[in-house]
């Protein structure tokens, strides 16, 4: 057929002409848009690679990035307090809400915070009766404090002292002009566990903290310095460096001189010390004891 208007060397001729033709623009195209950006990239400083702490599932209002706070003992709370929405729970609840809360639930209570738009299901809206899961009862928002709700950006605010929780809980029924329903029965039941027992509340640091912290104690501390040591210490020691771990990982050595004895021998030759020393006096391990609590940094406390 199209032989008919071409001769077959022709054909031949025109078909490597495109493929030449075809070829020149890959090799273009290869230029511009791989082998020019490499070059213009190429004396630019690697990024560096950043390390983000993982985000809490609300990101911007991030959960995991609370600042530290120190644990502390709070005694037994008389259920009175706290039962009824006096001014100073008010005021307290204020202030914890303005903190906690008034970017999702807005300042008036409305569920209109900034951060709240566009989350599905939206903040939950005080000042209506309507669609609360757990209920507008002091209990029910007690409960979704101490849990969350389940699937939603309502978070669990747990690490909460019992009492600002019940703060938060008397704030926001006050934003809502409407029966909260609460029943005296449940509410005195529910009282009892105030009284019941001193609070503890753990210290807190925030992930990215615990981060750094994992990883200095993940580093290995250096090897004992026996070079500059007694040969009594250098006699003890087989492995400076597993010596020094053992006497970091275990700290009930620096009790005394048996306690040290008891740790060095009792592990020996596993853990860098010499069997040999299980045959030392007491005088021995006194010198031993003074000399390693000098060499040895305490530990810091977490
Ligand atoms: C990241 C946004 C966000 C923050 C911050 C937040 N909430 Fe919520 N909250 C929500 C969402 C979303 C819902 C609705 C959940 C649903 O519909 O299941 C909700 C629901 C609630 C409810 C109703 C639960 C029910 O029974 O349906 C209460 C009470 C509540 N939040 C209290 C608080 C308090 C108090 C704070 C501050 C300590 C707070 N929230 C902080 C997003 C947030």
């Amino acid at each position: 057929m199209i032989e008919q208007y071409v001769s077959h060397d022709e054909l031949k001729r025109l078909l490597s002409s495109l493929v030449v033709f075809v070829g020149g623009i890959l090799i273009v195209a290869l230029f511009a848009f791989i082998v020019v950006p490499g070059i213009r990239n190429a004396n630019k400083p690697a990024a560096a690679p950043s390390i983000t702490p993982p985000q809490g599932e609300t990101g911007w209002l991030d959960l995991t990035e609370y600042p530290p706070s120190k644990g502390a003992v709070l005694p037994a709370i008389d259920p009175k307090e706290v039962l009824t929405a006096t001014p100073a729970m008010l005021d307290r609840g204020k202030v914890l809400y303005a903190q906690n809360c008034t970017a999702c639930h807005g300042v008036q209570g409305r569920g209109d915070g900034s951060g709240g738009a566009g989350i599905r299901p939206p903040p939950r809206d005080f000042t209506s009766p309507d669609g609360w899961k757990n209920g507008s009862r002091l209990t029910g928002i007690y409960q979704t404090l101490q849990n969350g709700v389940k699937g939603t950006s309502m978070a669990a605010f747990d690490t909460l002292p019992k009492r600002d929780s019940m703060a938060l809980a008397h704030y926001v029924q006050s934003f809502g002009n409407f029966p909260h329903a609460d029943d005296p029965k449940e509410i005195e039941e529910f009282g009892k566990q105030f009284a019941a027992a001193a609070e503890v509340v753990p210290p807190r640091i925030p992930v990215s903290m615990a981060m750094v912290k994992l990883e200095g104690e993940f580093q290995s501390p250096p090897p004992l310095g026996v070079a500059r040591a007694s040969d009594l210490l250098r006699g003890a020691v087989e492995d400076p460096e597993r010596a020094a771990l053992t006497l970091r990982e275990d700290t009930s050595w620096r009790e005394s001189p048996e306690a040290l004895a008891r740790a060095v021998v009792g592990g020996a030759p596993f853990n860098g010390f010499s069997t040999s020393a299980a045959t030392l006096p007491l005088q021995q391990w006194k010198e031993l004891y003074s000399e390693l609590l000098g060499a040895v940094p305490e530990p810091e406390r977490k």
